[in-house]
């Protein structure tokens, strides 16, 4: 299938698998059993239209962060009343188009962003849903430091100590209304017990809003993070999971709300590459690849490893290595343990490489290499740097595929430019 997919859709090309996100959101409804939860997929992990829908019609609602998710969440479906705003820097542009469409909840940051609702809001009849995302102070152990985003210091989130007097002031007047108290610690969290953490101040805070007689909270958000496998290293149980959180809708009877993103797409997808040359230099190998940091940040920017492999019968090197279509390429001599390789990018930068280190003995020019883990922040965080053309993206359902995300062209590069500027005085 990946053989066909390149050779019809060109490289690089990321590529999504339906039925593993149908299999990971049923595996979280099953360990969520008989919790009351709602599932709202974070759209930054993967915004894909077609992704999108394919999460609606699973049941799905969405967690979005800018007026571009609201308007691709839209389109795809979702309705309104499903859709919870998050984002630390909504601008007063993308609240108004938020409270324009209906969206369910939105979750403030600051007292600064409800003074923008409140004026926003007036006069629309209905007050406006507001949920508070709440920074609990709980260090979630994740690969990087840039992933997490639940401790005191950081910019996310509103303080414990603040939480209360912000309830307080949405309290005062009826035109915006409390539903939600939240949190969202971080990403790629594989332990249990930073959610625990944060669940047990999610649950103090509700005892502390209801003793002061703000009762009209109807969820409580307990945010994504829920790590997956890149190969090495576990991800998370999402029973684990489930038993960390699942205290929290006890102790306060209010449904949890969930965003998980990476979850339900990252192991769905992967990024096909050609190698185009091998080189060597200063006692290293290196298999320069047709994908780079503007097609894949990851490993660049999080240093974050994902597994590379070989695929079979697909051109290059690797003709059927073992009859399973993804290998590490054929087995070297046992004299001869094959070279570790750096699979490196075309752009102009020595941070550019998809991974270092590699045992890849099928990676020769013309093979083609498909970097896993792929379905989350792949695409997504992709660039046209170097004014590359940003990658096709393809949806694989069953033994059928289709282009869901057509390759750009160089005039995509150039759409809004001119070499004439149209100068205004100043
Ligand atoms: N909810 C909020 C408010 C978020 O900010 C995020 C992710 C999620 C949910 C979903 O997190 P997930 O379940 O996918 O871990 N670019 C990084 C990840 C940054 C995630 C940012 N926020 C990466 O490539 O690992």
């Amino acid at each position: 299938m990946l053989g066909r997919v390149a050779a019809a859709a060109g490289t690089p090309v990321y590529v999504y698998d339906a039925d593993h996100v149908r299999r990971q959101f049923q595996l979280l409804q099953a360990a969520l059993g008989t919790i009351p939860h709602r599932i709202h997929y974070s759209v930054k992990a993967n915004s894909n239209l077609a992704v999108l829908a394919l999460v609606r019609h699973l049941g799905a609602g969405a967690d979005i962060v800018s007026g571009g998710e609201l308007a691709r969440a839209l389109k795809a479906g979702f309705p309104p009343v499903d859709i919870v705003f998050s984002g630390v820097g909504k601008s007063e542009a993308e609240l108004e188009a938020a409270l324009d469409a209906g969206v369910g909840l939105i979750n403030l940051e600051s007292a600064g962003e409800l003074a923008v609702v409140r004026r926003l809001g007036q006069g629309r009849g209905t007050p406006v849903a507001v949920g508070i995302r709440v920074n609990p102070d709980v260090a979630a152990d994740t690969p990087h430091p840039y992933t997490q985003t639940g401790r005191s210091g950081m910019k996310f989130g509103v303080p414990l100590d603040q939480v209360i007097p912000l309830a307080r002031a949405i309290a005062a007047e009826g035109d915006v209304m409390l539903r939600s108290v939240g949190m969202h610690i971080g990403s790629q969290i594989a332990a249990p017990e930073p959610y625990a953490a944060g669940a047990a101040r999610l649950a103090d805070l509700v005892a502390q809003l209801r003793e002061a007689g703000i009762v009209t909270l109807t969820s409580v958000d307990v945010g994504g993070g829920l790590a997956i496998s890149y190969g090495c290293g576990p991800g998370i149980a999402p029973s684990a999971f489930v038993a960390a959180v699942a205290p929290l809708a006890r102790a306060t009877g209010l449904p949890v709300l969930i965003e998980p993103g990476r979850f339900l797409v990252g192991n769905a997808g992967c990024l096909l590459t050609r190698v185009l040359y091998r080189k060597r230099s200063g006692g290293r190998e290196f298999v320069i690849t047709d994908a780079g940091m503007n097609d894949l940040l990851r490993p660049s920017l999080y240093q974050a490893r994902h597994e590379i492999v070989v695929v079979a019968g697909a051109g290059g090197g690797a003709e059927g290595a073992g009859g399973a279509e993804l290998s590490s390429g054929p087995s070297a001599a046992p004299s001869a343990p094959p070279a570790l390789v750096d699979v490196v990018g075309p752009n102009c930068e020595s941070g550019d490489f998809l991974g270092l280190d590699r045992q890849l003995p099928g990676a020769v020019p013309g093979a083609l290499l498909a970097v896993l883990s792929a379905g989350a922040y792949g695409f997504g965080m992709s660039s046209q740097y170097n004014a590359r053309p940003r990658a096709a993206e393809v949806l694989v359902d069953g033994d059928r595929f289709a282009v869901v995300r057509r390759r750009e062209v160089v005039e995509d590069l150039m759409r809004g430019e001119t070499t004439t500027p149209d100068w205004t005085e100043a």
